[in-house]
């Protein structure tokens, strides 16, 4: 399993303190591709915090790839979490006084990929993304959808486990959101399990299984 998580527990101090999740079991196997569905304040942000090791849970038991993530450190967390996820926010996050390749490159030399090898992998991530042609346009002149597309890139170009994407066609035309979600097949067919948050129903067609976050807790149905 890349997600195996089991009875987790999440709730805020406020004031007024709450509780969102409430015993949320989930397991994704490699290659699986699953949408989660739930109320705007049912918990989907929280759990994909949870999930992409950006927080914690207050209890219950998560293994990501095969590691229990409440018995490592900070540092190790941060690790695990570069070398197995790729994130898509949907506010984007690419840095705008950078080229398109050094967007790329950044990430990589986070995971310290060897220096001869990044350049092939950043092509091939832009080519992946129709986007080859930018390698050296400046972020900050892309547009909306090239920016998504370049996240997109980013979250795929180290090849992880897991790719976590909240609202990843949110801004995207039909298209392009076609586009993106055939992107997240492949990388599914490469073996990765991709979980996708979103409001849009068109893409429980698209997936293997659908959750649905409600009352604290994620209920399962077979697309
Ligand atoms: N850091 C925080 N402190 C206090 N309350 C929080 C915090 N983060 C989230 N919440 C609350 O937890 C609940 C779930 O929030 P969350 O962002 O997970 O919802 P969501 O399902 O992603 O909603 P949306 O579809 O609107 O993005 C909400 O009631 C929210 O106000
Ligand atoms: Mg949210």
């Amino acid at each position: 399993m890349v997600i195996d998580a089991t009875a987790l527990h999440k709730g805020f101090l406020g004031p007024p303190p709450i509780s969102v999740l409430n015993g949320v079991d989930l397991r994704v196997a490699p290659g699986e591709r699953v949408a989660v569905h739930g109320r705007s304040g049912a918990g989907k942000s929280t759990l994909m915090n949870i999930l992409g090791l950006l927080d914690r849970a207050d209890s219950g038991t998560y293994h990501l790839a095969g590691v229990d993530v409440s018995t490592i450190s900070n540092r190790e967390r941060d690790r695990l979490r570069s070398r197995e996820i790729g994130f898509v926010f949907q506010s984007h996050h690419i840095i705008s006084h950078r080229t398109v390749a050094q967007n790329l490159d950044l990430k990589l030399d986070i995971l310290r990929v060897p220096a001869g090898q990044r350049a092939a992998m950043v092509e091939q991530a832009l080519a992946e993304v129709g986007m080859l042609a930018h390698l050296h346009a400046q972020g900050r002149t892309l547009s909306g959808g090239e920016k998504q597309r370049l996240a997109l890139a980013r979250a795929i170009v180290a090849q992880p486990s897991l790719i976590l994407a909240d609202e990843p066609t949110g801004n995207l035309d039909d298209g392009n959101s076609a586009e993106v979600l055939d992107l997240l097949s492949r990388e599914a067919g490469r073996g990765a399990a991709v979980v996708v948050i979103t409001h849009d129903t068109r893409i429980g067609m698209w997936a293997d299984r659908t959750i649905i976050l409600a009352d604290g807790a994620a209920s399962e149905t077979t697309t």
